[in-house]
């Protein structure tokens, strides 16, 4: 029998590494750019992830980045806003505020 493509789908954010990992800059990363399209093993593709760092104030970004990060990655050092802020300056090529 024919095998069917798996479907187009994120993975799952329960024990994702960016959630783990004590350094919360590849979250805020993702969160504020986004995610490149990329090839997975097979013929599937991963479909891209938006940025919203144009929506998302510095708090806004941190908060949401210390709910994923409690919930899912099991941490509870808080990611400050600062630590935001910097990441986006850091970064002048991109649009953010
Ligand atoms: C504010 C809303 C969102 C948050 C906080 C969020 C957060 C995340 C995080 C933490 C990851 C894992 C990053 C990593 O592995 O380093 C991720 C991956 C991903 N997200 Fe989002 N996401 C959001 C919205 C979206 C939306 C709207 C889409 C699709 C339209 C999307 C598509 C994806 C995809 C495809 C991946 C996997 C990319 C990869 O493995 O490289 N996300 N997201």
């Amino acid at each position: 029998m024919r095998r069917l493509p798996r479907p187009r789908r994120p993975p799952a954010l329960r024990g994702n590494s960016s959630l783990r990992d004590a350094n919360p800059h590849n979250l805020i990363a993702a969160i504020l750019d986004g995610l490149p399209e990329h090839d997975l093993p097979g013929s599937e593709r991963m479909q891209d992830m938006p940025g919203f760092g144009q929506q998302l104030d510095d708090a806004q970004v941190a908060e949401l980045a210390n709910w994923l990060r409690a919930r899912y990655g099991g941490r509870d050092e808080p990611v400050l806003a600062d630590r935001v802020h910097a990441l986006r300056s850091a970064t002048p090529e991109s649009e953010h505020r």
